[in-house]
């Protein structure tokens, strides 16, 4: 049986990066928990249901279920390059009438640039820390082209103390599996696109948020902010 085909209960132990939907993103354990706390954090950070969403690296909707749901009709864009996980999704996890119902756009891509802009929020979960300065120059730079003038991107990178080599590198496919940064390289990419970016103490369990946009609000004063 291809592993692809396991029920979501026989796919909480596969490791992660395993071909599955609930496993390639991540531990699948974590796959309820890593989406919620997603959606929480757009919320917390004035995401409301009339806003459009772009999320980068979307994977299998784990977070873009909650969103595809809360959102207007075409307001959550969710891009990946493997399209089998948005496929296993939608057929898994959000059904075809929420589709035709909520009409996502879901494109098939690594190139956040040719996502039809603008949007109020971006959202990149676990994607930096799997991808090179080359990679994340270009995502960024697209970002800055994509946002909405108040518009606010929330990204997660490792932070470590090495220089990052080039390309993408993910468990499963290449012999490195993460990414770190350290955080002067991240304010040096970020200010390259011509953004302003801060962590923030939002939880993660392996890596940390940060926030970035042309002018950054008050991050303590977050709550009810409108982009
Ligand atoms: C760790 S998963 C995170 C998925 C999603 N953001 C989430 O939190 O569930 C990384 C995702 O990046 C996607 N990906 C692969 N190559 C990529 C690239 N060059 N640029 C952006 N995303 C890529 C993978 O297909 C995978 O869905």
């Amino acid at each position: 049986m291809n592993t692809r085909d396991l029920s979501r209960e026989e796919a909480r132990t596969l490791p992660s990066t395993s071909e599955h939907y609930m496993a390639f993103v991540g531990p699948p354990d974590q796959y309820d928990f890593m989406g919620a706390t997603q959606f929480s954090l757009l919320c917390h950070l004035g995401l409301r249901s009339h806003h459009r969403l772009l999320d980068f690296g979307c994977g299998s909707l784990r977070a873009g279920r909650f969103f595809v749901l809360y959102l207007n009709p075409g307001n959550y864009v969710g891009i990946d390059p493997n399209d089998w996980l948005i496929k296993d999704a939608v057929e898994r996890e959000i059904g075809s009438d929420l589709v035709e119902m909520k009409k996502p756009v879901l494109i098939r891509s690594d190139d956040a640039a040719t996502a039809p802009g603008p949007f109020d929020f971006i959202l990149a979960q676990s994607i930096f820390s799997h991808a090179g300065p080359d990679l994340t120059r270009r995502a960024l730079h697209a970002f800055a082209h994509v946002l909405a003038p108040r518009g606010l991107c929330a990204v997660t990178f490792i932070h470590g103390e090495e220089d990052p080599p080039d390309g993408w590198w993910y468990g499963g496919v290449t012999s490195r599996t993460k990414v770190r940064y350290r955080e002067s390289h991240i304010r040096e990419l970020v200010e390259d696109a011509g953004l302003h970016g801060c962590p923030i103490p939002w939880h993660h369990p392996r890596q940390t948020w940060w926030l970035l946009g042309r002018s950054l609000p008050d991050v303590d004063g977050l709550v009810g902010y409108k982009p």
